[in-house]
C-alpha cells in the first residue's frame, strides 16, 4: 500500500548489529513509548540482520534464533503491537544476508507468508549475495509480489544501496522506500557524502517510493557497530535536518535506552518533523550558491502552501548564505513576502527586501518553515 509519509522508527543495526535479542528489542520499544518518541511518530521497531539460526529448518522455514528470541517472532510482534508500535524485520534477495544468515532467494513466497503470520509490518530487503545471473530488479519484483499477496499490509523497504541504477526500476517493484547509498557510519564525512549523493537523485523520491538515506546516527557519539568517530551535536543537527528536508525515512540508530537530552531534542524538533511528515510529498529541489556544492540550499513546497527552506553549510569554513524569495516562487511584484520559524532555535525569521540570509558556522544549518504572507 502507498505510504504518504516516510516511515519513522528505530532499527537495531547501527548500534547492536548481531548483538540483538528479545530483551533489547522490547526494552528499546518501551523506551520509544516512555520517552515520547512514539508520540511524535517513531512507530516502527525493526530487527535487522542476524535474528535467525544459520540454517533453515527441514521444511525450509526460517527459524528465529531461540537464544536471542526464545519466544519467537509472533511474541515480539504481539508485544510491540500492544504498545501501539509496529514490527519490522529483515531479509535479503540473495542466498544469504549480508552477515551470512539464510536469506529469501527462491523462498520469497514462503518467507512473505511467514512474516505475515508473525505479524510483521515492515520488511527491510537487502542486496547481498545476489546471484550475478539474475537481475536484482527481478528479485525485488518477486518479493514485492509475494508481499502484496501475503494477506498483510507490509511496508517494503528496498536496500540495494542505489546499485544497478536502483532509481530507474525500484518504483516498479512495490517498494515503499529505497536505499539510495551505501551504509552510513557515525562520522561527519559519511553524512556529508550521503547528502552530496542526493543532488542527482532528488527527482526519484517522495510519495510512492521515498528515498532512504539510511538509518540515523544522531546521538551515537561513536558508540556501537557503526560508531567510529562520532559527530558533534551541530553535525547531528545538520544530519537530521537534511534527512527531514529530503523526506528520507527517519529510523533512529542510537541506543534509545541511553539517549541524552540533546539527542532527544534533535529527534523531536517540531518544525523539522512537520516538514518530514508533510503528506503532499512534493519533491525537494536545491541551489548551490556561487558554484560551491558544499553550500547547499534545499527547498520544498509543503501541503498547506508553506515553504520549507534549509541552508546547509557542508564546508569547513563559515559562510553567509542568501536566497532570493523570487527564486522559490515569491517575486516582489506579487505583494507577498516570507516569514516563519527556524527549526531547533524556534527563532522567527523573515525575508528582508525579498532576501533570506544567514551566516552559518562550518558544518551547520538553518531550516525554516515559511509562510507566504501579504506584505
Ligand atoms: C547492509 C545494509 C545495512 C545492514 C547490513 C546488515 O547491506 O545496508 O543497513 O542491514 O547490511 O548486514
Amino acid at each position: 500500500m502507498i505510504k504518504n509519509i516516510p516511515p519513522m522508527g528505530w532499527n537495531t543495526w547501527n548500534t547492536f548489529a548481531e548483538k540483538i535479542n528479545e530483551e533489547l528489542v522490547l526494552s528499546s520499544a518501551e523506551q520509544l513509548v516512555s520517552s515520547g518518541l512514539k508520540k511524535v511518530g517513531y512507530e516502527y521497531v525493526v530487527i535487522d540482520d542476524c535474528w535467525s539460526l544459520r540454517e533453515r529448518d527441514r521444511s525450509g522455514a526460517l527459524v528465529p534464533d531461540p537464544e536471542k528470541f526464545p519466544h519467537g517472532m509472533k511474541y515480539v510482534a504481539d508485544a510491540l503491537h500492544k504498545m501501539g508500535l509496529k514490527f519490522g524485520m529483515y531479509s535479503c534477495c540473495g542466498g544469504m544476508t549480508c552477515a551470512s544468515y539464510p536469506a529469501s532467494l527462491n523462498h520469497e513466497y514462503a518467507d512473505a507468508r511467514a512474516f505475515a503470520r508473525w505479524g510483521v509490518d515492515y520488511l527491510k530487503y537487502d542486496y547481498c549475495f545476489k546471484p550475478s545471473s539474475v537481475d536484482g530488479k527481478a528479485l525485488y519484483r518477486r518479493m514485492g509480489t509475494a508481499l502484496s499477496g501475503c494477506g498483510r499490509d507490509i511496508l517494503f523497504s528496498g536496500c540495494s544501496w542505489g546499485s544497478d541504477n536502483t532509481h530507474e526500476w525500484i518504483g516498479t517493484t512495490g517498494a515503499n522506500i529505497w536505499r539510495s547509498t551505501g551504509d552510513i557510519v557515525d562520522t561527519w564525512d559519511s553524512v556529508k557524502s550521503i547528502i552530496k549523493q542526493q543532488y542527482a537523485i532528488l527527482p526519484y523520491g517522495g510519495v510512492g517510493c521515498f528515498n532512504d538515506m539510511d538509518m540515523l546516527i544522531v546521538g551515537m557519539h561513536g558508540k556501537g557497530h557503526v560508531g567510529l568517530k562520532g559527530c558533534t551535536d551541530d553535525e547531528y543537527r545538520l544530519h537530521f535536518a537534511a534527512w527531514c528536508m529530503l523526506a528520507s525515512p527517519l529510523m533512529i540508530g542510537c541506543d534509545v535506552r541511553n539517549m541524552d537530552e540533546t539527542t532527544k531534542e534533535i529527534l523531536t524538533d517540531p518544525v523539522l518533523l512537520s516538514i518530514a511528515k508533510d503528506e503532499r510529498g512534493n519533491r525537494p529541489y536545491f541551489f548551490h550558491n556561487w558554484n560551491n556544492d558544499d553550500w547547499t540550499i534545499f527547498v520544498r513546497l509543503l501541503a498547506n502552501g508553506d515553504i520549507a527552506v534549509g541552508f546547509f553549510n557542508l564546508s569547513d569554513s563559515g559562510v553567509d548564505l542568501w536566497l532570493s524569495a523570487d527564486d522559490i516562487g515569491v517575486p516582489d511584484f506579487s505583494g507577498k513576502t516570507l516569514s516563519g520559524v527556524e527549526a531547533y532555535s524556534g527563532a522567527s525569521v523573515r525575508a528582508v527586501n525579498g532576501v533570506l540570509s544567514k551566516e552559518l558556522a562550518p558544518h551547520s544549518c538553518a531550516v525554516w518553515r515559511l509562510q507566504v504572507k501579504n506584505k
